[in-house]
């Protein structure tokens, strides 16, 4: 009898595996059959409309995932798309967009991404109708979604029945994750993302089997092709087919792409239903969140700024900046800072930072300059005699440089906050005009809510996704 091969079980685990999970996620006919109706439906109208307004619509389709099928269907938008000719005014390309689609859509609202688009009902399915240029060149388009019928095209000519099951298991597996979707908030893989990788490599496990070996950044060249030159900062560099100097993974972060090297050598490795199954996390509560410190011996303080009336995917990108502005200023400022995270509900916006010890050191190390400079006079005036914040100094160190001790009249890291917040930059809108609307108290101080127990959960709750079920959040 041969040796039983792991590697050759794992391999027919993974097939049970996706082909069971393949099967749940898979529209019926039947509903498919009501996509297909609606998109007609729908750009038929759109055209009766735009005829009936003498509106210079040039074309109107449902691009995305609804018009491939590669779509979830517990999160199914039809994104129609209506095109107008390249020299329409902007604030005209606007109107004619919102009045298209109001006069198709009910329930409607307007919603910003890069540019205003109406979100609205059609025969029970949200539909978002995005306005747009018809270009010819999709290299040069002249709004971000110009590209998007380019997409399709190139997609749907390459797209395989097989392929598009891959493409929702795909998306089911980043989902799980947590790592599904391009908005600033998620700083995931876009839809198209997914489908361009399932392509390149064949189905999911492909993709899985060569991200598993990867190491960030990653370059996804074209045979015989320049990848495209990038900032440094970029996870993942895969170029646009119809568009390559433009990276379609420029939204996701390390953190995610990390998340998905070592998911792809996890789930391979030990595949299992669960990897599919319904995105879940742990219940923790305020509770849960106050024994882990307490379990630690640290201490949480929180920043508490007035919301600015942005969309989250212009908020997020400075919520970010401002939590690392205030975590390196407490490292900076004598304090050990363990982790920092941040939430926001629609009136406020919570920054914490989680430092060893509410109270810094009261002895401050001051560094001055080696002895013969010129610096070395003034470092003196400052900390000579009569100083009466210096403990000790000024003395030369081992090393040939001045340095003093000073006394820290502030221990605590809500005081030190305090006092640096007038300097700090915590983004373009998040910076309070008046550094009196920023409130920053200790943890305890704070009320409970949903967006301050998210944060602590993404603080003190941090374990790779398919390591859980968690470890009990306390021992009450
Ligand atoms: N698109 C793009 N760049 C973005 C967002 C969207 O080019 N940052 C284009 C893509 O062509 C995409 C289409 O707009 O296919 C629709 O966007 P979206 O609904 O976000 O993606 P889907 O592919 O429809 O995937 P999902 O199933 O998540 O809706
Ligand atoms: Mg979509």
């Amino acid at each position: 009898m041969p040796a039983p091969d792991p590697a050759a079980s794992a391999a027919r685990e993974a097939d049970r595996v996706e082909e069971s999970a393949g099967r749940q996620l898979a529209p019926s006919p039947e509903f498919l059959d009501r996509v297909r109706r609606v998109r007609e439906s729908l750009v038929e109208k759109v055209e009766a409309a735009a005829h009936a307004r003498n509106s210079p619509l040039v074309r109107a389709l449902v691009a995305g995932s609804a018009a491939r099928g590669t779509f979830l269907t517990d999160r199914l938008d039809v994104d129609l798309f209506l095109l107008f000719p390249p020299d329409l005014p902007r604030e005209r390309l606007r109107a004619e967009g919102l009045a298209l689609g109001g006069a198709v859509l009910t329930d409607t609202r307007v919603r910003y991404a890069e540019h205003p688009y109406l979100r609205g009902s059609f025969e029970g399915f949200t539909v978002d109708a995005v306005p747009g240029y018809a270009v010819s060149d999709p290299a040069r388009p002249l709004s971000p979604v110009d590209r998007t019928p380019f997409h399709q095209e190139y997609l749907s000519a390459r797209e395989t029945p097989e392929l598009v099951g891959q493409v929702r298991l795909a998306k089911q597996f980043l989902r799980r994750l947590g790592i599904y979707g391009s908005e600033a908030r998620t700083e995931g893989l876009s839809g198209y993302l997914v489908e361009l990788l399932v392509l390149r490599f064949g189905s999911l496990r492909g993709l899985l089997g060569a991200a598993r070996s990867w190491r960030i950044p990653v370059r996804l060249a074209d045979p015989g092709r320049e990848p495209p030159r990038l900032p440094a900062d970029v996870a993942l560099i895969l170029a646009d087919p119809v568009d390559p100097n433009r990276n379609v993974a420029s939204a996701l972060s390390r953190r995610n792409l990390a998340t998905l090297i070592l998911a792809a050598g996890a789930y391979l490795d030990r595949p299992t239903d669960l990897w599919f199954s319904a995105p879940s996390s742990p219940p923790f509560t305020r509770a849960d969140a106050e024994h882990r410190i307490g379990e630690r011996h640290s201490h949480v303080t929180v920043v508490v700024l007035p919301r600015p009336d942005l969309v989250d995917d212009t908020l997020y990108p400075q919520v970010r900046k401002a939590e690392r502005t205030l975590a390196e200023e407490l490292g900076r400022s004598g304090f050990a800072v363990l982790g920092s995270a941040a939430g926001a509900d629609p009136e406020r916006v919570y920054l914490l930072v989680e430092v060893a010890h509410a109270l810094r050191s009261p002895v401050r190390q001051r560094d001055g300059p080696p002895a013969g400079i010129d610096r070395v006079g003034q470092f003196l005036e400052k900390w000579g005699v009569g100083n009466d914040e210096v403990l000790q100094g000024p003395f030369v160190r081992e090393d040939g440089s001045l340095a003093v001790e000073s006394r820290v009249a502030v221990r605590e890291a809500e005081g030190a906050l305090r006092a640096a917040l007038p300097r700090l930059s915590l983004g373009k809108d998040l910076t309070p005009r008046d550094p009196g609307t920023a409130e920053v108290r200790p943890l305890r101080e704070i009320a409970d809510s949903p967006a301050v127990t998210e944060a602590l959960r993404a603080l003190l709750a941090k374990q790779l996704p398919w390591l859980g079920p968690e470890r009990p959040p306390s021992r009450r």
